[in-house]
């Protein structure tokens, strides 16, 4: 199971002073030091965390792979195409949320995201949407022409009664397996940590997984490497 690490929240630290530090950049680099697959950041509408210098920073120092995540607007295709990561990954974004609320309403915009995802692959990027476990938002992944799908965990790692815990996790193993048979890659993300992670890193057909949060909240204590390591050592099958 791949690990793609978000570091956006080093990058909430530095903002938090308007300082210069710590450094997204270096954080992404002992990432992939530590053996992480891929790199992912939101650059959001009102720049709260990662910054379009960011951006191009870790454009040109990561070896492995970086995903984009950002709302379908236009100036976030303009940023794209210059850009050109390897993957952009459209999420909603909303302007007083914490975090991502959801994932994409992919059913209620399906005509604006084909449009929209058209111009990515025009431009050589592949594009995935985070999408929730429904059937219909599966679906309508497909129809509008993503290479893959990240299913949204927040549900199932929100979860305190075990009873709710093994229903997320039943939507989430069902719309993997939806989503493999329409021939999409299949990721997965969002509240993930070292105690929740296991029984998704059990679903086959998921291929890589998306943390953030509570690995640079790791990584305060002990470091960005062996907070990495630590997340591998789970994820391995
Ligand atoms: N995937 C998506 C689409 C997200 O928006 C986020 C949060 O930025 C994550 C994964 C990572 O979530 P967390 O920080 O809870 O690990």
């Amino acid at each position: 199971m791949n690990l793609s690490v978000n570091i956006d929240h080093i990058a909430t630290i530095r903002q938090a002073r308007k300082a210069v530090e710590p450094e997204p950049v270096l954080a992404a680099l002992l990432a992939e030091q530590a053996g992480a697959q891929g790199i992912v950041c939101h650059l959001r509408g009102d720049r709260r965390h990662i910054q379009e210098r960011d951006l191009k920073l870790l454009r040109e120092t990561i070896k492995t792979k970086l995903n984009l995540e950002m709302a379908a607007t236009p100036e976030m295709l303009n940023i794209a195409r210059k850009i050109k990561p390897e993957v952009v990954s459209l999420v909603p974004e909303s302007p007083n949320e914490v975090t991502t609320q959801g994932g994409l309403d992919v059913v209620g915009h399906n005509r604006h995201l084909a449009l929209y995802i058209s111009k990515l692959k025009t431009a050589g990027i592949r594009v995935s949407i985070f999408v929730d476990p429904r059937r219909q938002q599966i679906e309508a992944c497909q129809q509008v022409g993503v290479d893959l799908v990240e299913i949204n965990t927040g549900k199932y790692a929100e979860a305190r009664k075990d009873r709710d815990r093994l229903k997320h996790l039943e939507e989430v193993k069902q719309a993997a397996s939806l989503a493999r048979s329409l021939g999409l890659e299949v990721h997965a993300g969002h509240g993930l940590d070292y105690h929740n992670v296991r029984p998704i890193v059990e679903i086959a057909e998921i291929s890589e997984l998306s943390i953030g949060f509570a690995i640079v909240a790791r990584a305060a204590m002990v470091g960005m490497v062996q907070a990495v390591k630590d997340m591998l050592a789970l994820l391995e099958r």
